[in-house]
């Protein structure tokens, strides 16, 4: 992916196509539309058309000659100028590249004026939104080598140290959602637990961040009780995932990202229904948007330390598959029942919690495709947030805001613990239909250390069943614009 900044007049950028921001409240209409059409006189009769408004979501396209610098001009309306913002950008940047055949290989979007933002933000979100947009998950279509566009122009009139840093920034951000995409969206008969990790260290040896894998016997010698458990039934292995971007100072505490890594879901004995079964191949999106996070960071050189952590493996039914009724031992030497074997990503999660502690982190923050309540509750749109720490909350928060990757927190009562105690063990793994997200999140907290803790719960979020303004049916990559948001502003 070509990603760039040129200083130039839109006429002179040799792209397929050149994409025009257009508002809808005078006097910036009709300027701009006349700009428009004095580089490109073939958009006259479009431009004239009720369809080029301005409005959002409207869109024209007009063909220019053959000679000329681009053939294809898409003119995309943003609303009204004072009301512009990022969102606004990203949706009609998305709409314009999506707008554009396979056959367009490059790219120019002009940068709008009389938008509030300032043209760094302008051209980060414009990138994002084409780039995002315009992705597609082709690694298993032999037939369908329409690679889609490959080269992407942001044009603007002001030499900007800081506008072509914006842009180089988005780019190796939306690397980052690329990346945690193809994982999600890959089948587990080839992204299996020893494949992620082998994932993992590829993207560490390209980004330059520490890659370790630990595995079953070093699974075993740290008592990973809850991973080894849910791990029983499968043939293939785990694995544990440490991956260490040092960017801060070295005595400087990291943030840790906890990311759940269940390869494929079947439920295990608590098996489940086969109507869309197959869906479950995602249940590693929070390990993907881990290592997709790692990759940003370590490629933008954030100076910040930040360690992930992926506990992965298979849930699967079979002879030597943990049961309801066990009791388990976690790594921190709590018990849990086992009452369901489907609920089985806070098992994983727990021992990873506990591993997080020998970092004395200054924060630690889980995400994972949780619990299915989390979906009833809060629908495709918006991840479950819930934690311990009102700061911690806030930063995310604050980066939700900024990257229209919403959140809501769900409180976390202790009136709700009683839905998960046990009658032999200190805790047990489900608590019932009520509040499903909620009492899993505090099975969690029963493994947490002396560290302030947040937990994502993106079952809704990072698995999509339609395309959104700029998501891929499927693996949206959810998390990734998120976590670098807040590490970039720590
Ligand atoms: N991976 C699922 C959660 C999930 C459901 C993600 C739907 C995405 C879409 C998780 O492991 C699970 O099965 N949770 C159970 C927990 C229950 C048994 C307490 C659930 O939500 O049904
Ligand atoms: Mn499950
Ligand atoms: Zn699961």
């Amino acid at each position: 992916m070509n990603v760039r900044y040129r200083v130039s007049s839109p006429v002179q950028v040799r792209t397929d196509a050149t994409v025009f921001f257009l508002c809808e409240d005078e006097p910036y209409r009709s300027m701009q539309s006349e700009a428009i059409r004095q580089l490109f006189p073939a958009t006259e009769a479009a431009l004239s058309s009720s369809d080029a408004s301005g409005k959002k979501s409207s869109l024209v396209v007009a063909y220019s000659p053959e000679r000329s610098s681009t053939r294809k001009i898409v003119v995309v309306g943003v609303g009204r100028s004072a009301d512009v913002t990022a969102e606004t950008l990203r949706r009609a940047a998305s709409a314009a590249a999506r707008r554009l055949s396979n056959g367009t290989k490059s790219c120019a979007f002009v940068l709008p004026d009389g938008c509030p933002l300032s043209p760094e933000d302008t051209a980060f979100a414009i990138v994002e939104g084409a780039v995002l947009g315009s992705y597609k998950f082709t690694r298993y279509k032999t037939s369908d080598n329409a690679s889609g566009i490959g080269e992407y122009v942001v044009v603007g009139s002001a030499r900007s140290a800081a506008i072509s840093k914006a842009v180089e920034q988005a780019a190796i951000v939306c690397e980052g959602v690329y990346l945690t995409r193809d994982l999600a969206n890959m089948p587990g008969n080839d992204l299996y637990p020893e494949t992620l990790a082998e994932h993992a260290k590829r993207a560490g040896k390209e980004a330059g961040f520490r890659v370790q894998v630990f595995d079953k016997r070093k699974i075993e010698q740290l008592g990973m009780g809850g991973l080894l458990a849910v791990n029983q039934g499968s043939v293939r292995p785990p694995v544990f995932i440490v991956m260490e971007w040092r960017g801060g100072s070295a005595k400087e505490p990291p943030v840790v990202l906890v990311g759940k890594g269940i390869t494929f879901d079947t439920g295990g004995i608590s098996i489940k229904p086969a109507d869309r079964m197959g869906d479950m191949k995602m249940d590693m999106h929070g390990a993907a948007t881990v290592i997709g996070t790692l990759y940003a960071v370590a490629k933008l050189k954030l100076p910040i330390n930040v360690v992930g952590l992926v506990p992965s493996t298979e849930n699967m039914p079979s002879g030597s598959a943990y049961r309801p009724g066990d009791v388990i031992r976690f790594m921190n030497g709590k018990t849990a029942e086992i009452d369901n074997t489907d609920a089985e990503g806070r098992l994983i999660l727990a021992d990873a919690l506990t591993y997080a502690e020998r970092y004395k982190p200054r924060a630690v923050v889980d995400i994972a495709t949780l619990t299915g309540a989390c979906v009833i509750a809060l629908g495709h749109v918006t991840t479950g947030l819930m934690g311990t720490d009102r700061d911690l909350i806030a930063r995310i928060e604050a980066a939700a805001a900024r990257t229209s990757e919403y959140v809501c927190e769900l409180p976390l009562h202790e009136e709700y613990l009683e839905q998960i105690k046990s009658d032999i063990a200190d805790v047990k793994n489900t608590g019932g239909r009520p509040a499903g997200a909620i009492t899993a999140a505090l099975f969690l907290k029963h493994f947490i250390g002396d560290y302030p803790w947040a937990h994502l719960d993106i079952a809704g979020t990072g698995m999509a069943p339609k395309e959104g303004a700029y998501t891929p049916k499927g693996g949206t990559g959810v998390g990734v614009r998120l976590f670098v948001d807040m590490l970039r502003n720590w």
